[in-house]
């Protein structure tokens, strides 16, 4: 049944939190944040190192609880306060440096991506793998071009072919929500450059995509809303045209930065 929000017109929220904040060894690593991602929204996320960009990712993964002794925070995915984790995931296609960690031990590239339809870290006894799960991650890895890596041990990959099969295991299961922390991270050219035309086509396809960067160049023209992180919290919030500012990132950064754009794209000289 339509929700009262889909009758209306207006979009889902999937993601809402209120003064949220999180806390590590007695230091607020995220400091009463408030903001809301709604259904078909793409947004980028940019901040110096250490400004709470993957304290925040961890926090929408499930990783990273909030702290709960503030009595007006909020935080509801999809409406809902409280997730199993395995549920939560499974709506979630997520690429991270730490997951890649996590991952850095005997098992196959096939192995890897099948793991994405259990949101688990490997392939366990219990998992029931379907023969239609294995042609579609042989489809997905056709299409990522990263097939030959089916039968190589993760352990053995370089950063970059580690990297593209965990995009594989990130899209294999069709998530509604696309989490990237520094996706493109040890991605050559054409590879970098295929990943960026595989997020516009996520995007293209109604899903959400929250992108973690540090290169500006990452931000596909369907990302249209852009946040700026500083020192746990939000800087800036808004319309791609307005954040992305020769200001505002010269003064998120501490130093003068030149912004170019064409097409639809951005760069930034410094
Ligand atoms: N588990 C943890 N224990 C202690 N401190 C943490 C923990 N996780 C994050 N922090 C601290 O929180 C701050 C924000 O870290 P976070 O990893 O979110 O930064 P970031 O914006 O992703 O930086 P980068 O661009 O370097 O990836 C840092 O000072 C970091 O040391
Ligand atoms: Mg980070």
């Amino acid at each position: 049944m339509p929700s009262a929000e889909e009758k209306t017109g207006q979009k889902v929220t999937l993601i809402e939190m209120r003064n949220l904040t999180v806390s590590r060894k007695e230091r607020k690593i995220l400091d009463s944040m408030s903001l809301q991602i709604r259904q078909g929204e793409n947004i980028a996320i940019i901040g110096p190192n250490g400004s709470g960009k993957s304290s925040l990712i961890k926090v929408i993964t499930g990783d990273y609880r909030p702290r709960a002794d503030s009595r007006d925070m909020v935080f509801r995915i999809m409406g809902k306060e409280s997730w199993n984790i395995f549920d939560l995931r499974s709506l979630l296609g997520i690429v991270s440096g730490d997951l890649q960690l996590d991952y850095m031990r005997d098992i196959s590239g096939l192995e890897v991506v099948l793991s994405g339809f259990f949101s688990s870290i490997g392939i366990y006894a219990n998992h029931r793998i379907r023969p239609e799960m294995i042609a579609t991650a042989y489809e997905v890895m056709k299409f990522l071009e990263i097939s030959p890596l089916s039968g190589k041990l993760i352990s053995e990959m370089s950063t970059g072919e580690a990297r593209r099969i965990l995009i594989g295991r990130a899209l294999v299961h069709d998530p509604q929500i696309l989490v990237l922390d520094e996706p493109a991270n040890s991605l050559d050219m054409k590879s970098h450059h295929q990943f960026r035309e595989l997020t516009r086509k996520v995007a293209a396809a109604g899903k959400n995509i929250v992108l973690v960067t540090h290169d500006l160049g990452d931000i596909i023209p369907e990302i249209e809303r852009v946040i700026l992180l500083k020192d746990g919290k939000i800087f800036k919030d808004g319309e791609k045209e307005d954040i992305l500012s020769e200001e505002n990132l010269s003064h998120l950064f501490g130093l003068p930065v030149k912004i170019s754009s064409n097409n639809g794209y951005y760069h930034a000289i410094y």
